[in-house]
C-alpha cells in the first residue's frame, strides 16, 4: 500500500511556544506514547538559545533520554547554527534540521541573521553535519507567505530549496509558517519545486491557522508528496512569527490518509493517549479537527467491550 511518512514535531514545534514549560520526563513520556501509537520519526527538541526559547533548554537531556529508550526511532533536532550543531552532536543526536526562512525579515526576527547570512550558515551547518555522518533536513520557512513581507516569491523558494539540497540536505522541508497556504497555492508551488527536486527529497510542514492544513496536505499528496510534518493534538507555532497557530494535527492527517487508502503505521486510538497527555501537561483542551469525533469512537468501542 502507498504510505505517508510522517514526522511528529509536537515535542519541538508543539512545545516551543507554550506558556507552560513541560518537564524533561514529561516530554519523554509524550514521545513514548507517540512511539507506542506507531510514530516512527519525531523532531524531539531544538538546540537554540535558551534565552530565545526557554522551553527547549533541556534539549540535551531529551536526546539522551531518547537514545536510552528508543534506539530505533528516527529522531531529529532543530539547530539554527554551528553552535547548535555542536551541542546536538555532544548530546548524541543523529539527525539535525536547519531553519532558513525565505525572506529577509523573518530570518532577522527568528535567528538574528540576514537572508544571506542564514543561507550561508545553513549551508555550513548542513555540510558539517554530513561530514560527521548525520542525517539532515533543511526547513525553508515562510515558503508561502511571510508575516512581515507578504507573499514570498516562488522563484526564491525554489532557489533556496535547491541550495539546501546542494549543500547536502537529505530532505528539504517546505514550511507554511503562518498557515496561510491554500490548496491551489500548494499545487502550484509543489509542481514548481518538483521540476527541480526529486519528490522524495521534499517534505511539507503545514500550520493550520485557517483550517486549511488537511486540504493543503491532500493537494500535496495529489502532486506526489508523501513526507509530512505533523503534531499530535495540533499544537505548535513559531514564537517569532506573529499569527502562527498550531501545526497540522497528526490525527487529522492520519485519518485523511487512512480514509484515502494511504498507510501511516499509526494507530489513531493509541495516538489519542498522546493527545490526552499533552492536554494534561498544557492544561487546556487540544486536538485537531477530527479529535472530538475520534474520542466519540473510542468511547463507543469502550462501551461495546
Ligand atoms: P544571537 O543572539 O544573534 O546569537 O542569536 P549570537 O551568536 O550573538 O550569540 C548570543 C548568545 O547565544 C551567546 O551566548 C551564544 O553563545 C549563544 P552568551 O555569550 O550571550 O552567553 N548561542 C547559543 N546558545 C545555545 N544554542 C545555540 C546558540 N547560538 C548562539 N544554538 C540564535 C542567534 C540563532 C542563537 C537565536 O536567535 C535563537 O536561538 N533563535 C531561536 C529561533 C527559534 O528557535 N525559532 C523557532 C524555531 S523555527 C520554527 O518554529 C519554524 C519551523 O517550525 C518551520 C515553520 O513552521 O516555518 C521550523
Ligand atoms: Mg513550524
Amino acid at each position: 500500500m502507498d504510505r505517508l511518512i510522517l514526522t511528529d514535531v509536537c515535542p519541538r514545534d508543539g512545545l516551543q511556544n507554550q506558556s507552560t514549560t513541560v518537564s524533561t520526563p514529561d516530554k519523554l513520556k509524550l514521545i513514548d506514547l507517540l512511539v507506542r501509537a506507531g510514530v516512527q520519526s519525531v523532531e524531539a527538541a531544538s538546540f537554540v538559545s535558551p534565552k530565545a526559547v526557554p522551553q527547549m533548554a533541556d534539549a540535551a537531556e531529551v536526546v539522551a533520554g531518547l537514545k536510552r529508550e528508543h534506539a530505533g526511532l528516527r529522531t531529529s533536532v532543530l539547530v539554527p547554527n554551528l553552535k547548535g550543531l555542536e551541542r546536538a552532536q555532544a548530546a548524541g543526536a543523529r539527525e539535525i534540521a536547519v531553519v532558513l526562512s525565505a525572506t529577509e525579515t523573518m530570518n532577522l526576527k527568528n535567528i538574528n541573521m540576514t537572508l544571506q547570512q542564514a543561507t550561508e550558515v545553513s549551508e555550513q551547518t548542513l555540510k558539517s553535519a554530513q561530514a560527521h555522518g548525520m542525517k539532515t533536513r533543511a526547513y525553508v520557512a515562510v515558503a508561502f507567505d511571510c508575516p512581515f513581507e507578504g507573499t514570498t516569491p516562488l522563484e526564491r523558494v525554489v532557489q533556496l530549496s535547491r541550495r539546501m539540497l546542494q549543500a547536502g540536505a537529505d530532505e528539504v522541508v517546505i514550511a507554511d509558517t503562518i498557515g496561510s497556504a491554500s490548496p491551489g497555492m500548494v499545487r502550484d508551488r509543489t509542481r514548481a519545486l518538483c521540476q527541480d527536486i526529486p519528490v522524495d527529497r521534499l517534505a511539507m510542514h503545514f500550520h493550520d491557522t485557517r483550517g486549511m492544513a488537511v486540504a493543503n496536505a491532500w493537494a500535496a499528496v495529489e502532486e506526489g508528496m508523501r513526507r509530512f510534518d505533523v503534531s499530535a493534538g495540533g499544537i505548535g507555532g513559531c514564537p517569532f512569527a506573529p499569527g502562527a497557530a498550531g501545526n497540522a494535527a497528526t490525527e487529522d492527517l492520519v485519518l485523511m490518509a487512512e480514509r484515502s487508502g494511504l498507510a501511516t503505521g499509526i494507530d489513531l486510538m493509541a495516538l489519542l493517549d498522546a493527545v490526552d497527555l499533552a492536554e494534561q501537561l498544557l492544561q487546556r483542551p487540544l486536538g485537531g479537527r477530527s479529535a472530538a469525533w475520534l474520542r466519540r469512537q473510542r468511547e463507543k468501542s469502550l462501551q461495546a467491550a
